[in-house]
């Protein structure tokens, strides 16, 4: 007898494949039949519009928010039933008693309860798993949080004994159950290193059979470069290679995605593995400290507020910022008006206000501004930045070699998670690619579509056991409507859950029931077998 029986309309399985009507019958966690199942007893029935596997989310933030927020919310209620956290080179863990102040001190969010009383990712991943979770977690293993570990804001290569901890303790991770390594390159600490840094860090990740996953050191005058660095450092380092979201930022770069995207291809082609996620939007969303060149963080999030409050630094940060050394600038001819304050604790006046706004209201530049406002908040506080082309995105998310990554955190519209005017990609990617780019601008089909947030993704961390529809595999699924999912979550109000998206089960139990959550939290953290 099976445990739940999800009967009539399309089955799209995850594979790529199109859809079509079957049963699909879950036992103990499992799915247990796939097929007629009309003779099978159960002790529970569904009649089902459209179902596919539970989505994962390739890159995702939510491992700081669900540690207190173990509902998760705003992803669950997508038919997110894995995320992928630990991107971006920033994890909560490991830590090092010498600097576990400066990590804290860099995190712009520690939930109430989250008390490092861990060091290594084991110990971490352990005390995660301890609540559970609405849904799975895929732990990657930060770059910049190992260099914090082993030498806090150093500005420098590591000696041979700061790289050599480094490289042990990403190596008790995978052992412990990490997926892997990623790096933050336009973040500091992260940007200090060197390609030879990584490259002997992701080593140790390919070793064991992970992934490198990188925000790559340039998204906007230096997409092609940093690309190139990805893939070197995936030759190099033999190890598979994602790159996070990817975009080309900044209106004299738009058009270069094809670029990138032919860089991968030739990648591939020579056997390289090498992939990408994206998130279906034209903003994208940062820290406000990122406008900051990184030197400015040298020594921790201390030394930087006091530059914020010297004349003689701030001048070399507006230089810096018009003219980057680098030929890398976060704001490349974005113009301040397209720059919009999101969420910020203490002047919440400034949220959902464009930088040039703020500026003109205050009688100052709208560079000093930001930095007004980011001395005001200690360094904590977030931005969106509208400067990406529609069309760059379309040609992303119809790649082949393209997955999905929200590049957002499990949020909630109620709590203190409801602050602010958070981009709206932690609300509405998936359903946002479902109905707006599959649905409604054809970019690509509907199978297409799911793929990419299931078979793809599972293949590519090497999750056996989920992404498709087959007997065997673990129940994540997703009960949506495919003639009505649609985000909902905008700019301007981004704190709203999408709509036709209807039951979610993790590992065989419902999580979201008739659109409303159960509360229950099946979720675990997943280990490589
Ligand atoms: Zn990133
Ligand atoms: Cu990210």
């Amino acid at each position: 007898m099976l445990d739940l029986k999800i009967e009539g309309a399309e089955v799209i399985d995850g594979t790529g494949s199109a859809g079509g009507r079957t049963d699909v019958g879950v036992r103990d966690g499992l799915i247990a039949a796939v097929g007629d199942l009309s003779g099978e007893a159960a002790g529970n029935r569904l009649h089902a519009a459209g179902r596919a596997p539970g989505f994962i989310d390739m890159h995702s933030h939510s491992d700081w928010r669900l540690w207190g927020h173990r509902r998760a919310e705003s992803k669950i209620r997508q038919g997110v039933t894995t995320e992928v956290v630990g991107n971006c080179g920033f994890s909560p863990a490991p830590v090092t008693a010498e600097h576990l102040d400066d990590l804290r001190g860099f995190a712009l969010y520690v939930p109430k309860g989250m008390d490092f009383a861990w060091r290594s990712v084991g110990e971490y991943l352990d005390a995660f798993d301890r609540d559970g979770s609405a849904l799975n977690v895929v732990q990657l293993v930060g770059h910049g949080t190992l260099r914090i570990a082993a030498m806090g804001f150093a500005r420098r290569a590591p000696d041979a004994r700061e790289l050599a901890l480094m490289q042990s303790l990403l190596a008790d991770a995978m052992d412990a159950g990490a997926w892997g390594l990623s790096s933050g390159l336009i973040y500091a600490p992260g940007s200090y290193a060197t390609t030879e840094e990584l490259v002997a860090l992701a080593r140790v990740a390919g070793r064991q059979r992970g992934l490198y996953a990188s925000h790559i050191r340039g998204e906007g005058a230096t997409l092609l470069d940093a690309v190139a660095e990805a893939i070197r450092i995936g030759r190099e380092g033999r190890v598979s290679v994602q790159v996070s979201h990817l975009k080309a930022a900044g209106r004299p770069n738009w058009g270069t995605v094809a670029d990138a995207l032919a860089l991968i291809d030739a990648a591939r082609a020579e056997g390289l593995d090498v992939m990408a996620d994206v998130y279906p939007y034209t903003a994208s969303s940062t820290t406000l400290r990122t406008l900051l060149p990184d030197w400015a963080l040298e020594g921790g999030v201390d030394a930087m507020l006091a530059r914020l409050a010297d004349p003689a630094a701030r001048a070399r940060i507006r230089a810096e910022l018009e003219a980057p050394p680098t030929g890398q600038s976060l704001l490349d001819r974005v113009g301040w008006e397209n720059v919009m304050v999101s969420s910020c604790a203490a002047r919440k006046d400034a949220e959902g206000r464009r930088l040039s706004e703020l500026g003109a209201a205050r009688g100052v530049a709208p560079l000093d501004a930001a930095l007004d406002l980011l001395a005001d908040e200690g360094g904590k506080a977030y931005m969106i930045l509208f400067q990406l082309a529609e069309a760059d995105v379309r040609r992303v998310l119809a790649h082949p070699a393209v997955m999905i990554g929200s590049d957002g955190s499990a949020l909630a519209p109620y709590g203190e998670l409801a602050a602010g005017k958070p981009h709206p990609r932690s609300y509405g990617t998936f359903p946002r690619v479902l109905g707006e780019y599959a649905r409604e601008q054809r970019v690509l089909s509907l199978p297409q579509a799911v793929h990419k947030m299931t078979g793809l993704p599972a293949r590519r961390l090497g999750l056996a056991d989920r992404g498709v529809i087959a007997p065997g595999k673990r129940a994540d699924l997703v009960v949506f409507d495919a003639k009505r999912v649609a985000d909902q979550a905008t700019y301007e109000e981004p704190h709203r859950y999408p709509v036709g998206v209807e039951h979610v089960l993790v590992n065989g139990r419902f999580v979201i029931k008739d659109g409303e959550h159960t509360g229950s939290l099946p979720g675990r953290v997943l280990r490589p077998a």
